[in-house]
């Protein structure tokens, strides 16, 4: 059989980003090896340096570059120097937005007991996944100041949620559930006390589209509630979807749960384009440089990738792997506390790929 051939972007980004990114590609590298496909990559400098020299951040030529790729791994963006929001929004949102990266897969699972700040949860308490809807809602960017700077000001944010990006999120979440196979059953997170217009929509789609489904259990959890279940029974969920700003907000919780920052990865995907893979946390800036900050959510980042593109047992490798070292080898997850460096536990991960 012909070998496959992938093309990845790579963007390392800021802070930290480039030495997480190092050793996703060193594991790449030898799964590539080991499982036999190709790959080819080019290094993009996109983040708060350029935008810092150049006053870019990421331009339309940019973004139609980009689709030629198979998919994108990203770093982290975020830079000390630069306001907050500007290479948030010109770059990672953009990225997202322009690339219709319409769903933002989180998976959270706990691989050792001891890293999991609650009191006896064990790795099969916190196996779940957030399928965060990526295109809509509160980060639409709609809104207004009026007398802006006076004392009668006022400044809105819309929540912008319409039937078909509803819809396909909802829908990718069933047939998420269903694949995964696991306790296939689905949990809406939302707020239908409070937000009336917006999640009566998602009720009723996720009602409708739920009829397709008779395999699927559904559910339903208020977002304030699913906080104090992540927290008091997270076994009680096995995929769960919400929109953008819910999913932001539970999926830094969910990587609490699962071991921090450190180990936490997700998937901004569109089924029919260009997805793009990233560690969760941010760029790290106090750490930059310093070959301590835990590379394991980029390496997890780089098994979702392959996963996505349908090298199943590369990834599955990949994540073994990382099993393996967060069972067996480490101290801690966090940044320093580790017991090895970020490069040591890149090259773990690749000895212990089977
Ligand atoms: C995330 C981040 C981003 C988000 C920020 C950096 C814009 O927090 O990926 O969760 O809010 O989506
Ligand atoms: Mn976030």
């Amino acid at each position: 059989m012909e070998k496959k051939k992938y093309n990845i972007a790579v963007i390392p980004g800021d802070g930290t980003g480039p030495e997480v990114v190092g050793e996703g590609l060193k594991v790449l590298e030898a799964a590539a090896v080991k499982f036999g496909f190709s790959y080819g990559q080019r290094v993009f400098d996109f983040g708060g340096e350029r935008y810092l020299k150049t006053g870019k951040t990421l331009e339309d030529a940019d973004i139609a570059e980009l689709k030629k790729y198979s998919a994108i791994y990203l770093g982290a963006i975020g830079h000390p120097q630069v306001k907050p929001g500007i290479l948030e929004t010109g770059i990672l949102l953009k990225l997202r937005f322009s690339l219709d990266q319409y769903i933002n897969l989180r998976p959270v699972r706990l691989y050792n007991e001891k890293f999991c700040p609650l009191k006896d949860k064990k790795p099969e308490d916190i196996d779940f996944v957030v399928v965060r809807e990526n295109s809509e809602g509160l980060y639409k960017g709609m809104g207004e100041f009026r007398d802006k700077g006076t004392d009668k000001e006022v400044a809105t944010q819309i929540s912008y949620n319409t039937r078909k990006g509803v819809e396909r999120c909802v829908r990718y979440a069933y047939e998420y559930c269903r694949n995964r196979n696991k306790r296939k059953k689905l949990t809406l997170c939302g707020k239908t006390n409070v937000l009336t217009y917006a999640w009566d929509l998602w009720q009723r789609v996720f009602e409708e589209v739920g009829r397709e489904y008779p395999d699927i259990k559904t559910d339903y959890a208020h977002v304030d509630a699913t906080t104090m279940w992540f927290v008091k029974n997270p076994e009680w969920f096995d995929v769960i979807v919400t929109d953008n700003m819910f999913g932001d907000i539970i999926t830094d919780l969910g990587a609490m749960i699962q071991g921090g920052m450190g180990i936490a990865a997700g998937g901004n995907i569109n089924p029919r384009g260009v997805s793009m893979f990233e560690p969760i946390g941010g760029s790290a800036p106090k750490y930059t440089g310093l070959n301590v900050i835990n590379p394991l959510a980029a390496i997890c980042a780089v098994s979702m990738m392959l996963e996505n593109l349908g090298e199943g047992r590369a990834a599955a490798s990949i994540e073994d792997a990382v099993i393996k070292i967060v069972r067996e080898d480490l101290v801690s997850l966090a940044a320093g506390k580790m017991g090895y460096s970020t490069s040591e536990i890149g090259d773990i991960v690749v000895k212990n790929l089977k």
